[in-house]
């Protein structure tokens, strides 16, 4: 199966190095077509795939095609690949807000998956989750199922309402932790850490919580009240928490980036 990459920047990149890693595919049967020089460049020097910058010389050929371009380049990019398409390929896009409707009328193809990963997936910790229309097969989505597995780990949902909210949950999700450990990082050094000890203490600290969680079947909520015994600092800190809105404000900010996700798939 020949597997072509279009869009070889961060994303593709990841996608390539993952799936050439897992021997998913073969170095000869990945193609990656990339429009800026420099890029191209990278990816030689990488050895990442059999780098093109024409389509004409590779989309005929590909069995699976990724389509990993940022999102507002993709009306030009069906344009010029709709000509070579053929019915049989199957396309999985990661961009944003591009729902299966505008690809498969763009492209003038009926196989279409559409995916939503996360920047984690650069490292393998990604998370995705991913939906197709009716003409994707059962063999092709468990093929695509092995292709995301790749990255970290990936979830089938039902419809795309489903993709705009995992780009509400896991998408953005990195930033609002990283916003949480920021907030730690500097009152760990206004009470007199140094940076580096502060940034250790946290990112320790987060770790340590996502494993315990994950590695037990204990929720979060049964966690945090073994860790708050009476009277004691944990739950000083949980009390002023639940006297602020903090917990709503969370919740409200990842429904502010599922507006926006389902205001981007609108166009
Ligand atoms: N980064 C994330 O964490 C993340 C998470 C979820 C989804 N996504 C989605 O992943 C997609 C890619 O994001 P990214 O961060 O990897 O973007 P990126 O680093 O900008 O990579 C896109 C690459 O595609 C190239 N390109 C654009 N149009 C092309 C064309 N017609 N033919 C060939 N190559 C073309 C770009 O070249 P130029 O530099 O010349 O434009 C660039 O090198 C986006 O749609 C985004 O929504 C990203």
């Amino acid at each position: 199966m020949k597997i072509l990459i279009i869009g070889g920047g961060n994303m593709g990149m990841t996608y390539a190095r993952s799936l050439l890693r897992a021997h998913l595919v073969q170095p000869e049967d990945l193609m990656v077509l990339e429009r800026s020089p420099e890029q191209a460049e990278k990816l030689r020097a990488e050895k990442i795939g059999v780098v093109f910058s024409d389509p004409a010389k590779c989309l005929s050929v590909a069995d699976l095609i990724i389509l990993a371009v940022k999102p507002q380049d993709s009306a030009k990019l069906f344009q010029t690949l709709r000509p070579a398409t053929d019915p049989q390929q199957v396309y999985l896009s990661i961009m944003a807000g591009v729902t299966i409707a505008t690809i498969q009328h763009g492209l003038g193809v009926e196989k279409v998956i559409r995916a939503m990963p996360n920047l984690p997936a650069q490292i393998g910790l990604g998370m995705t989750s991913y939906t197709a229309s009716d003409a994707v097969t059962r063999i092709e989505l468990v093929l695509v199922q092995n292709l995301l597995n790749t990255t970290g780990k990936a979830i089938y949902v039902d419809n795309e309402y489903a993709i705009d909210a995992t780009t509400a949950i896991s998408g953005s999700g990195p930033a609002y932790v990283l916003y949480f450990m920021q907030a730690m990082i500097e009152v760990a050094q206004e009470m007199g850490f140094n940076p580096s000890q502060a940034e250790l203490l946290v990112a320790q600290t987060f770790r340590g919580a996502v494993e315990l969680q994950m590695k037990n079947d204990l929720s979060c909520e049964e966690w945090i009240k073994r860790v708050s015994s009476k009277g004691g600092t944990t739950e000083a800190a949980i009390n002023s928490f639940k006297a602020t809105s903090v917990y709503e404000d969370i919740k409200n900010g990842a429904k502010a980036a599922l507006a926006r996700a389902e205001e981007l798939g609108r166009g």
